[in-house]
């Protein structure tokens, strides 16, 4: 079967060949060549920086735009002081030990993490909280534009007003 599908192949090579041969080769062919070689000059644009890399300090978060983004949290999140949701109440999150609100039910992973919610730690928390925390009870995702977290961060900072 294999040397039937091998000698096929060796002769419609064959036939290829010939139909191409007698002297009737086309010689517009090398002068299209160089023509295309000229045309493309070696590029030196810088490649662009990948939008992941985005520092924070390099953001102008708009509490207003973050007010928005703000409906993805609101599910289980209020901005209210003492009212806790499924998540607990983000008034004043920002500056706040983490697991710091008294009666809410946290995960060890949030309790035991030790961390500080500065701008910054939510920036990068929040890009892909179950990365950045493992083992946290916080069933999201991640908010990955790097504008929408700075956006968010002003917004909480405002404590919703
Ligand atoms: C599906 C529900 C849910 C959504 C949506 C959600 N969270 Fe949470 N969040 C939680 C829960 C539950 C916790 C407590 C996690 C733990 O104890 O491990 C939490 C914890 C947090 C904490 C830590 C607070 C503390 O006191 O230590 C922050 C900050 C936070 N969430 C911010 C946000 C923001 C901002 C959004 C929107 C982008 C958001 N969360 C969306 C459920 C949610």
């Amino acid at each position: 079967m294999r040397k039937i599908i091998l000698s096929t192949v060796a002769m419609t090579g064959l036939v290829a060949l010939s139909a191409c041969g007698g002297g009737n080769a086309p010689e517009e062919a090398p002068a299209e060549t160089e023509a295309t070689a000229e045309a493309e000059p070696a590029a030196e644009e810088p490649a662009p920086e990948p939008a992941a890399d985005v520092a924070f300090a390099d953001l102008t978060g708009d509490a207003a735009a973050g007010a928005t983004v703000f409906a993805q949290c609101r599910t289980c999140h209020l901005i209210e002081e003492g009212k806790n949701g499924v998540g607990p109440s983000l008034y004043g999150v920002v500056g706040r030990a983490a697991g710091s609100i008294e009666g809410f039910n946290y995960s060890d992973a949030n309790k035991g993490s030790g961390l500080i919610w500065t701008p910054e730690v939510l920036f990068e928390y929040l890009e892909a909280p179950r990365e950045y925390m493992p083992g946290t009870r916080m069933a999201y995702p991640g908010l990955k534009d790097p504008q929408d977290r700075a956006d968010l961060i002003a917004y909480l900072q405002t404590n919703g007003e």
